[in-house]
C-alpha cells in the first residue's frame, strides 16, 4: 500500500502546502540499500558520563566502520568520552560545534544518581541540532533492575524519558533515538545491538528500550550472512510481513521453511521458491499442527534454529457485538498456536541450541484498542509468553517480541480510510512502517551475535502515540 502523502509532501510544491498549513512533513527514512552496506558513515560524536563503562567497547565497535569517531570533550562532567579511544577525535563542546552528525552515542552507564544527569544536558544541548537527517541517537545505560542503590536505580531509570523525548524532537527529520540498558559486565553484548540501531536496518524503530544480559560472547561468523548455515520456520509466510520475514531472513543467509494456510498455497510457493526455501501448507490452529511441523522439520532439515511465530488475524468487534467464533480464532491463532508448536518443537528437541523463538505482538497488545478486546488480549498474552519464557529457555536459546505499530499490508489496507490515515501519521515519523522495517528487527534478533538479547518487547512502530 504506498502512501501519496508521503509523496506529494516531499516534492517542492506539496512541501511549501503542508509547511503553510501546518500538516505534518514526513521525512523519507533510509533504509538498507545493499547488504554490504556499512552500518554507520559519516561524522559519529561520543560523550560518556562520569564512571562511563561500555566507551571503549563502543569504541571498539565503531573502530570496524568508516565512520569518522569524534569524542565530545571541554566539559568536566563529559571527561570519561576519552575512553572511546585514541582513534577518536576530541571535539570541544565549550566553543561553537561545526558540522553534522550521522549519529550521537551517549555512555550513561556510570550515572549514580539524579545530580550526574547534568552530563546528559552537557552532551546533547550543544549537539543536537546537529545531528543530520535521518540520524541515530542512542544512549546506553545500566539496567535499572540491576541497580542496588536508589539514586542510581533513579537516574538508569530517567534515561528512558529523557530518550523517548529525544525521539519525539528528532523525529521530524527521520532520526530516530532508542536506549540500550546493560546489565554489569555485559559490555560485551553491545556490538549487535549497537550495530542495528545506528543502521538504516532500523529506520522505523525509534523510543525503544532494550534491556542486554549477560551471555557467553558469539560472532557471527560471516558479517554478510550471519544467518547462514541456520534452518528458519516462518509462519504466515505467503504475504504482508511474514513475506519480508522469510525474504530478510534468507537475505542473511538462513534456509527457510515458510508456513501458510492451504488455501494461499500458490502465494506461498511463489515467495519460498524466489529464497530457494521450503513450503509447507499447514493450519496453525488445526490440532495437528505442532506434529505435523515437527515432523515437516525432522524430515526437511533435522532441526530449527530460528522460529518466527508471524501468522496472525484480526476480527474486530465491540465485546458485546463479537461472535463467539471471532474470540476463540483471535487467541487460537495470536496466541495459543505459538505456544503448542514451541512445546512440540522443544519435547522433540528440534529446536537447536543458540536458537531463537521471536513472536510477533501489537502496540494494540500493549495500550489496547477500540473493537480489538480479542486481538489485543491474544497480542498482550504474547508478551506475557515471552516475558516467562526468556527466564526458562536453555543452551543459549533466546525468545523475544516485536510489536508492531502501523505496517503497510494488506490488513492496514482494509481499515476505514480516517482511521487508516490516523495510524500512519500519529507516530514520531509521521508515516507507516514498511514489513521490512519489522523484518530487519527480527534479523537483529537472531542474529548469532544477540545471545543477550532476551525477553524484550521492542515496538517496530516510529515511536507510535498510541501506547506507552
Ligand atoms: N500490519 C500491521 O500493521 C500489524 C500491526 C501489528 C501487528 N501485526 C501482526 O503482524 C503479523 C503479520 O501481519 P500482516 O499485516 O502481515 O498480516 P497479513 O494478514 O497480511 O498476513 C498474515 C498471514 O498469516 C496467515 N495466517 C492466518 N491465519 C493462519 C493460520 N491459522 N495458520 C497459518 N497461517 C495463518 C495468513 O494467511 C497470512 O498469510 C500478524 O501477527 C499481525 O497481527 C501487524
Amino acid at each position: 500500500m504506498s502512501d501519496l502523502y508521503l509523496k506529494l509532501v516531499n516534492t517542492p510544491v506539496g512541501k511549501t502546502a503542508a509547511q503553510s498549513l501546518g500538516l505534518p512533513s514526513p521525512a523519507p527514512l533510509k533504509r538498507l540499500k545493499r547488504v554490504d552496506q556499512p552500518f554507520i558513515e559519516g561524522n559519529v560524536l561520543v560523550g560518556a558520563g562520569p564512571g562511563a563503562k561500555a566507551a571503549a567497547t563502543v569504541g571498539s565497535i565503531l573502530g570496524a566502520s568508516p565512520a569518522t569517531l569524534l569524542h565530545a570533550s571541554g566539559q568536566p562532567s563529559l571527561a570519561d568520552s576519552a575512553l572511546t579511544g585514541n582513534k577518536a577525535k576530541a571535539v570541544d563542546l565549550t566553543s561553537e560545534v561545526e558540522g553534522k552528525f550521522s549519529a550521537l552515542i551517549f555512555d550513561a552507564t556510570g550515572l549514580k544518581g539524579p545530580q550526574d544527569l547534568r552530563a546528559l544536558y552537557d552532551f546533547f544541548h550543544p549537539t543536537i541540532r546537529k545531528l543530520a537527517a535521518n540520524g541515530r541517537v542512542l544512549v546506553i545505560g545500566q539496567d535499572p533492575h540491576t541497580c542496588r542503590k536508589a539514586p542510581q536505580a533513579a537516574a538508569q531509570q530517567a534515561l528512558e524519558g529523557f530518550v523517548r523525548s529525544v525521539a519525539k524532537e528528532v523525529g521530524k527529520k527521520g532520526s530516530t533515538a532508542n536506549l540500550l540498558w546493560m546489565a554489569p559486565n555485559a559490555d560485551n553484548q553491545l556490538d549487535s545491538s549497537v550495530r542495528f540501531f545506528l543502521s538504516a536496518r532500523s529506520a522505523y524503530v525509534s523510543g525503544q528500550v532494550v534491556r542486554i544480559g549477560k551471555a557467553d560472547v558469539a560472532k557471527a561468523s560471516n558479517p554478510v550472512a550471519p544467518l547462514a548455515g541456520k534452518v528458519a520456520l516462518v509462519t504466515g509466510a505467503s504475504r504482508g510481513i511474514g513475506a519480508a520475514i522469510a525474504e530478510t531472513l534468507a537475505r542473511d543467509g538462513a534456509t527457510v521453511i515458510g508456513l501458510d494456510i492451504p488455501a494461499v498455497m500458490a502465494d506461498l510457493q511463489n515467495v519460498t521458491d524466489a529464497i530457494k526455501g521450503k513450503a509447507l501448507a499447514c493450519d496453525i490452529t488445526d490440532e495437528k499442527a505442532p506434529k505435523m511441523i515437527a515432523d515437516f522439520i525432522a524430515k526437511e532439515t533435522g532441526g530449527v534454529d530460528l522460529v518466527i511465530h508471524n501468522a496472525g488475524i484480526t476480527r474486530d468487534k465491540t465485546l458485546g457485538n463479537m461472535p463467539e467464533h471471532f474470540w476463540d480464532m483471535t487467541i487460537a491463532v495470536n496466541l495459543t498456536a505459538e505456544e503448542l508448536i514451541d512445546e512440540e518443537l522443544m519435547h522433540r528437541e528440534l529446536l537447536r541450541n543458540n536458537g531463537r523463538i521471536v513472536c510477533i505482538s501489537s502496540i494494540s497488545g500493549i495500550a489496547g484498542n477500540f473493537g480489538q478486546t480479542n486481538y489485543a488480549c491474544a497480542k498482550s498474552g504474547v508478551i506475557g509468553y515471552v516475558e516467562a519464557m526468556a527466564k526458562q529457555l536453555k543452551n543459549g536459546i533466546t525468545i523475544n517480541a516485536i510489536a508492531p505499530g502501523f505496517i503497510e499490508t494488506q490488513m492496514t489496507a482494509a481499515m476505514p480510510f480516517t482511521i487508516r490515515e490516523a495510524g500512519r501519521r500519529m507516530n514520531s515519523l509521521s508515516q507507516g512502517g514498511l514489513p521490512v522495517d519489522v523484518a530487519e528487527a527480527i534479523g537483529w534478533y537472531c542474529s548469532p551475535a544477540s545471545a543477550g538479547v532476551n525477553g524484550n518487547v521492542v515496538r517496530v512502530c516510529g515511536q507510535s502515540l498510541i501506547g506507552k
